[in-house]
């Protein structure tokens, strides 16, 4: 079903094949050693910084026993030489089973998949896509709260550049979602992604107030305003504070809420909300590696 599929956009893949990938998942968080991986070569290839989602897939196809080539840093490929990303991508394409990509410019990972030989899983691609984040999102969301469907989704902070938020809303609007979007009126919602909400007669509210909305919402989606995307600097210092989580607000909330973060996170989420039961932001960033586990495993085609 995903044997050798790219998966670029969260919609590259159906409501059913985001289901398997949770469930195999699923089992993957029972098992996470299994070298069914072993004749398998794996490329990570970095064209902007990352913590979690690099290593995660490192971790994910080290542990299923596949080898892992690559490079986190493209200062240290021929990229600075001039290469470009296609011949890049066809030389990396000769050496590896499947390549993870992030890169800055929008549309690079659909490109990258367009004239590889191989696979090409989208790590984020600027401001647009990051669908792996999303299945770990819905993987973390369903095992909080025990299913997808029904829940109010209150989305925080830069939802105009956060691309883990327009791929997670493009998943929810399968899920009777009703989404509360939280941001300042600079980093509204694009209404490319606005408009999946509007097509499915989903409920949704906007605002900048994030107080008001704690005690209606089972998941709070907190995150960071993207500083890397703004072309002027002040513009960025103007809304880089506007949204600081800080335990004492939890006060009133649901006693099912779950707060998640993407990470990194830089001062949206103050310390204190750490020990809080209703954080799980870490432990959303360990799901990940199952996810991605079965990520590799379902499109090089060893479970189905
Ligand atoms: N969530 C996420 O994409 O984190 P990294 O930038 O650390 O990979």
């Amino acid at each position: 079903m995903m044997k050798n599929k790219s998966l670029v956009s969260i919609n590259d893949f159906t409501r059913e094949e985001h289901i398997r990938i949770l469930e195999l998942a699923g089992a993957f968080e029972k098992r996470p050693k299994q070298r069914i991986l072993e004749d398998y070569v794996v490329a990570t290839l970095f064209f902007e910084p990352s913590t979690r989602t690099r290593l995660s897939f490192e971790s994910a196809a080290t542990r299923l026993g596949a080898r892992v080539i690559g490079f986190s840093d493209s200062s240290s490929s021929s990229v600075t030489k001039g290469e470009t990303l296609r011949d890049t991508i066809l030389t990396v394409s000769n050496y590896c089973d499947i390549i993870v990509m992030r890169h800055p410019k929008e549309g690079s990972a659909r490109f990258a998949s367009e004239v590889a030989g191989v696979p090409v899983i989208n790590a984020g691609d600027g401001a647009n896509q990051h669908p792996t984040q999303t299945l770990l999102d819905l993987y973390s969301i369903r095992k909080t709260q025990g299913s997808l469907d029904n829940l109010n989704v209150a989305f925080v902070g830069d939802l105009k550049y956060g691309r883990t938020v327009h791929s997670l809303v493009q998943a929810l609007c399968n899920y009777n979602t009703t989404f509360h979007l939280i941001s300042p009126l600079e980093l509204k919602l694009p209404s490319s992604v606005k408009s999946s909400i509007k097509e499915r007669n989903l409920e949704y509210t906007q605002s900048t107030d994030l107080q008001n909305i704690i005690s209606s919402v089972d998941i709070l989606y907190m995150t960071r305003i993207q500083k890397e995307r703004f072309s002027d600097p002040l513009d960025y210092e103007k809304v880089k504070n506007a949204y600081v989580l800080r335990n004492n607000m939890l006060a009133g909330a649901k006693s099912n809420l779950k707060i998640l973060h993407p990470l990194p996170r830089v001062n949206e989420i103050t310390t204190d909300v750490d020990d809080n039961p209703m954080a799980y932001y870490f432990t959303q960033a360990l799901n990940g590696v199952f996810v991605r586990q079965a990520l590799l495993a379902s499109i090089l085609g060893v479970v189905e």
